[in-house]
């Protein structure tokens, strides 16, 4: 049988109603099988698949009502639509029968060539875009597994790699410490500024190393679900954060009973990452205020948010600050690695939510996440 054509099933025990039924369909793009009897059909249907059946009512041995029952009784076959043909049982009582069957259509003979040949066209045009659309769903679902795989591949890739980095960077770190500390009285200006340039860039490339292992564990690290008070949670950021620099100027506002459903150790990372974020970019600010709070959204769900009064940024940069390493501001007087906000946005995700910032030049940043 050409599998690239569409198979019809034809059955009818009188041979001249088949070949008088294949002389009305044929088509080059139709393959028409033709038994006899409804269990030729029944046999028919195991081996090929077909993308409609005409049946004939009237039939010795097993008649069309009953053969259409065992076709819709097999799981292989019960979706495809069955057009059954009679001239004799065009009393209601059969036609209702018919449909109880699995018909999805009822033609009385003699029937206007034409009607059986569109009525048919329309069922395999049916069957062409559902076989379509199947093939795109495989097609997406394989993609999707693709993906995972790589992705789960590029995260391990990513894990063991800064895993890795780490000794020889030690190594680095040391040696130059200890050549400086033991032959800096034999070294010029210049060589002593030549390691300590050494030594700050491996400090730094170990602090990058350091974000993308947070990354990586914020990424693999199960999620676990609980009661969490973002407001407490904020509290206790906020009086970290004052003591680290206690001659600032920063006043905090903090929403009461803001509690959610989370990992508590992951949101934790969210909380400090987007409110130390607030403090640093606010620290040329007289007046600092950073607020902790949340917002209903046009959708019904809520919005917690993390605003200041810091430097802002402009908005076509709004996207990119989620990216990995991605950074706004000079690393004077702003110091950081650029993985804090890739981090709060992968937890987000993790936790079914999204995050987003809103803001404008030296006019403050409000950074919003949702959580499901
Ligand atoms: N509250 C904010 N106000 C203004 N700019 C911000 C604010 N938060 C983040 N940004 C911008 O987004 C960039 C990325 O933020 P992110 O937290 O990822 O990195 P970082 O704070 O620079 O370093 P890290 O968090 O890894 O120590 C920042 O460098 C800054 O340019
Ligand atoms: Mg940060």
């Amino acid at each position: 049988m050409d599998e690239q054509k569409i198979s019809i099933l034809l059955v009818d025990d009188k041979q001249e109603n088949l070949l008088a039924l294949e002389g009305i369909l044929a088509d080059p793009d139709y393959n028409l099988v033709k038994t006899l009897s409804g269990l030729g059909a029944l046999e028919l249907i195991l081996e090929h698949e077909f993308a409609l059946i005409l049946l004939d009512v009237h039939m010795p041995v097993m008649d069309g009502f009953e053969t259409a029952k065992y076709i819709k009784k097999r799981e292989k076959s019960r979706h495809i639509p069955i057009i059954f043909l009679t001239a004799v049982s065009i009393d209601e009582k059969f036609i209702f029968e018919g449909y109880a069957a699995g018909a999805v259509d009822y033609i009385i003979k003699p029937f206007d060539p034409y009607i059986l040949k569109s009525k048919v066209s329309v069922f395999v045009e049916l069957y062409r875009q559902s076989r379509q659309l199947e093939h795109v769903n495989k097609k997406l679902q394989e993609t999707m597994k693709d993906l995972e795989v790589a992705y789960k591949e590029l995260e391990s890739f990513t894990y063991s790699v800064s895993h890795d980095l780490r000794a020889p960077l030690r190594a680095m770190s040391s040696f130059s410490q200890r050549l400086l500390d033991r032959y800096s009285g034999s070294m010029d200006e210049e060589g002593r500024d030549y390691l300590a340039r050494i030594s700050g860039a491996a400090q730094r490339m170990g602090e990058l190393i350091e974000g993308l292992l947070t990354l990586s564990r914020a990424t693999r690290a199960e999620i676990r679900r609980e009661s969490v008070d973002l407001s407490s949670l904020a509290e206790r950021i906020a009086k970290d954060l004052g003591r680290t620099h206690p001659e600032r100027n920063v006043r905090f506002t903090i929403a009461e009973g803001l509690t959610v459903q989370g990992d508590p150790g992951l949101l934790r990372s969210v909380m400090e990452n987007l409110l130390g974020n607030a403090w640093k970019f606010t620290s040329m600010r007289e007046q600092a205020h950073i607020e902790f709070g949340a917002a209903p959204q046009s959708d019904g769900k809520r919005a917690y948010f993390v605003r200041d009064n810091g430097i802002g940024f402009n908005m076509a940069h709004a996207t990119k600050l989620f990216g990995v390493f991605e950074r706004l501001h000079p690393e004077k007087p702003f110091p950081g690695t650029g993985i804090g906000l890739a981090t709060v946005q992968r937890i987000v995700q993790r936790h079914g939510g999204r995050a987003w910032a809103e803001a404008s030049e030296n006019r403050g940043a409000t950074f919003y996440f949702t959580l499901e």
